[in-house]
């Protein structure tokens, strides 16, 4: 074989998250300034298959001959291993003698879908070096299995925006909807620092739910509303009225309990810096959040979000 490489960007839940896990609607669009590459090179014979993640400094073995074993905790068995599993029993194919190296810009468990693109890479290099490459619709329902191991019951979004690398409307359990960014609008988006395992928010907020399901289910079309509001915004492209959209939504989170400290400071600083709105993204008690930001008000955003403790903060053009 030739050396090859694949990639998966990152993800930007722009409305709806968690609501989703509970049927909801959301919107998530791609995030292309972060990425992960997988490049896959022979291996000298008898090797098997070696996974090698140099940022998280880690090497992992597939011999040949080893069988899948049964669901394991260890998290980096299942974001590195488990994905070339997946994708060698579907080429049908004994483990071969494969180099594969990982390399990310996307912060593990940060809510910008590090695990589903990790896992989205690894299948499309994997499958690709064995002669077997996958379409989007065959990888998709594999990048959702490994969703499954790392979040226990995840909506499919995350899969789904990653692997077709396109705007969704998403509902669970639906095919997804492709929807028109009539006017393209600009996010800042300022990362805490802190991980927050998406497992963790989402079997709380299912705990919540069990608690009180009267008063959380509201939340949640509260939730669902916003979600095909923010729908008619965006493709309507009225895009101003997305800001106070999304504040209502960071605000629905926290009544989720799954904001932070850390998370309304960053979404405070946005809005005072002329953000036209500001929330969390993604799983959330950490992670990243976003603003919606004139192009004019971008530095400003983005001064103010490092002022107030943001380790890294990213402009993107939606649309
Ligand atoms: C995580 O990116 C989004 C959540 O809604 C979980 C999911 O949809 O699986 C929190």
């Amino acid at each position: 074989m030739q050396p090859l490489s694949a990639s998966a960007p990152g993800k930007i839940i722009l409305f709806g998250e968690h609501a989703v896990v509970h049927g909801q609607p959301a919107i998530a669009v791609p995030l292309a300034a972060v990425q992960v590459t997988v490049c896959a090179e022979p291996a000298p014979p008898g090797t098997g298959t070696v996974i090698h993640a140099p940022d998280v400094d880690q090497t992992r073995f597939i011999k040949p001959g080893t069988g899948e074993s049964a669901d394991t905790p260890d998290p980096l068995y299942n974001a590195l291993v488990y994905p070339v599993k997946l994708a060698l029993s579907v080429c049908d194919q004994p483990v071969p003698d494969l180099a594969l190296t990982v390399r990310s810009t996307i912060p593990i468990a940060s809510g910008l879908g590090s695990g589903a693109a990790l896992a989205a890479a690894l299948i499309r290099a994997t499958t690709a070096a064995l002669d077997h490459p996958l379409d989007n619709d065959a990888l998709n329902p594999l990048v959702y299995e490994v969703e499954k191991r790392h979040h226990g019951t995840p909506s499919g979004i995350d899969n789904t925006v990653i692997v077709y690398e396109r705007p969704v409307f998403f509902v669970r359990g639906t095919p997804p909807e492709p929807f028109t960014i009539t006017r393209p609008f600009s996010l800042v988006v300022g990362d805490t620092g802190h991980s927050s395992p998406t497992r963790l928010t989402v079997s709380d907020v299912r705990s919540l739910v069990d608690a009180e399901p009267d008063r959380v289910g509201a939340l949640f079309e509260q939730i669902g509303a916003l979600v095909h509001a923010a729908r008619t915004a965006i493709e309507s492209g009225t895009i101003e009225t997305l800001g106070p959209l999304m504040n209502t939504n960071h605000a629905l989170l926290q009544e989720l309990t799954v904001s932070s400290g850390q998370l309304d400071r960053l979404c405070e600083a946005a809005r005072r810096a002329g953000a036209l709105g500001a929330k969390l993204s993604g799983g959330g008690r950490g992670g990243n959040m976003i603003a919606l930001t004139q192009p004019d008000d971008i530095p400003a955003v983005a001064q103010a979000l490092r002022a107030a403790g943001a380790v890294r903060v990213i402009h993107t053009t939606v649309g």
